[in-house]
């Protein structure tokens, strides 16, 4: 038997290509909604918004040390979850309806992320765009993928794309920072706004999205902001309490939702557990402040948002938090690469992997 080294070398080729397209997946597109934390830049448009980020000292680690709206000294939730997929970021959906009319941008990925936004139209009313409004802009580019490649093959290209959601922790502050003496009971809180979310997510299905991607909430009392406010800086129970029972209901409908529609699939990050895992055990992931915002002014560096006159730490990567809100880079990539490689029970009944194979 003889077999020369091109036919050798051809076989090995075709192999490596075959590997290759397999672990990518086929993932057309990536269509994001949500808050500050997957906000890519569609708050930039916006006159009257004050959740804004387009200004020093964020973005100082991103590509050209760029301050580009994102929440961030460098790349958040929106870009890492393009990245593993092997795409590149979908862009704010401002940024496209501002410049062109060519519908077929829309289908390498849209964001529709607003920082400030949630699931309810009330949250921050008229400073950000809210979920509803998000999925309101959604319909026009659906409607304008349909025109563009027929019912079925656009169809087909939602049903492939990934439709990733990242709500409800402008809820949750909220819902922690209200002092108001008939302030509701935890799960209270969690059943008043779960019914939108139910709503919301049924009318994404509706509208051709078949792969779910939804990001649970982090531990939100841990956050430098609402840290600050307690005398000893520890993270109020009640705040994680509201968060960790906000992911049970959250999972449980998307649940109830692929059980009753058999070609929906999703996968679910638990962000409470993911980041608690941080805050505990920080040295296990290379963290040596938990506390502290790397960015702003004051106790934990946390009464003043990270503008300008703030000051920042020399060292991003060993923070979970950025500002008083929101988390580093090194946190976004890590929440990433678990809920894209992880298993139960952080992230379950697929990973985002397992999703999109
Ligand atoms: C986009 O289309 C609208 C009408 O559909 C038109 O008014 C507008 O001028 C167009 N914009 C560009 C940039 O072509
Ligand atoms: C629309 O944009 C795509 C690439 O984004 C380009 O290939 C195509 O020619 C454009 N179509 C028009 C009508 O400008
Ligand atoms: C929220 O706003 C949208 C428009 O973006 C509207 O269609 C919807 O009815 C509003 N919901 C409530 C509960 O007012
Ligand atoms: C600080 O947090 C701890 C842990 O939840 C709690 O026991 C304590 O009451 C809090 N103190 C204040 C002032 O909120
Ligand atoms: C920054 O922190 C990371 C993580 O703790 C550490 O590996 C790295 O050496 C630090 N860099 C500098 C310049 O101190």
């Amino acid at each position: 038997m003889t077999c020369n080294m091109s036919t050798y070398c051809t076989v090995i080729t075709i192999i490596l290509l075959l590997c290759k397209n397999n672990v990518q997946g086929i993932v057309p597109a990536v269509y994001i909604f949500g808050d500050s934390l997957a906000d890519v830049g569609n708050n930039n448009y916006l006159q009257l918004s004050l959740p804004k980020a387009n200004f020093p000292h964020n973005g100082i680690d991103y590509p050209g040390h760029e301050a580009t709206g994102r929440f961030s000294n460098g790349k958040n939730f929106a870009d890492f979850l393009a990245q593993n997929l092997g795409l590149q970021t979908s862009p704010p959906y401002l940024s496209l309806s501002y410049k062109s009319n060519n519908s077929s941008v829309y289908l390498t990925g849209v964001s529709f992320a607003s920082g400030g936004a949630g699931i309810l139209n009330s949250t921050n009313s008229g400073e950000c765009i809210s979920f509803d409004q998000q999925i309101d802009y959604y319909l026009t580019v659906y409607g304008s993928i349909v025109q563009q490649l027929g019912t079925v093959q656009a169809q087909d290209h939602l049903s492939k794309s990934v439709f990733a959601i990242v709500i409800g922790s402008n809820e949750l502050l909220h819902y922690v920072k209200s002092n108001s003496a008939s302030k509701e009971t935890p799960q209270q809180f969690v059943d008043s706004i779960i019914p939108t979310l139910q709503g919301q997510l049924k009318r994404i299905y509706n509208l051709g999205a078949r792969r779910f991607v939804f990001m649970g909430t982090g531990p939100i009392s841990c956050c430098p902001a609402l840290r600050a406010q307690n005398k000893t800086n520890e993270c109020n129970a009640g705040g994680n309490y509201a968060s960790v029972l906000y992911n049970q209901a959250a999972s449980s409908l998307l649940n109830e939702m692929s059980t009753q529609f058999t070609d929906m699939s999703y996968s679910f990050l638990d962000t409470s557990t993911v980041v608690m895992q941080y805050i505990q055990q920080p040295s296990a992931y290379g963290f040596t402040e938990v506390k502290s915002a790397c960015c702003g002014l004051g106790d934990l560096n946390a009464k003043v948002a990270c503008v300008p006159i703030a000051t920042y730490c020399s060292n991003r990567s060993n923070h979970i938090f950025w500002d008083f809100y929101h988390q580093t880079e090194a946190t976004a990539r890590m929440v990433v690469s678990t809920a894209f490689d992880g298993s139960a029970p952080l992230v379950y009944p697929l990973s985002i992997k397992q999703l999109t194979s």
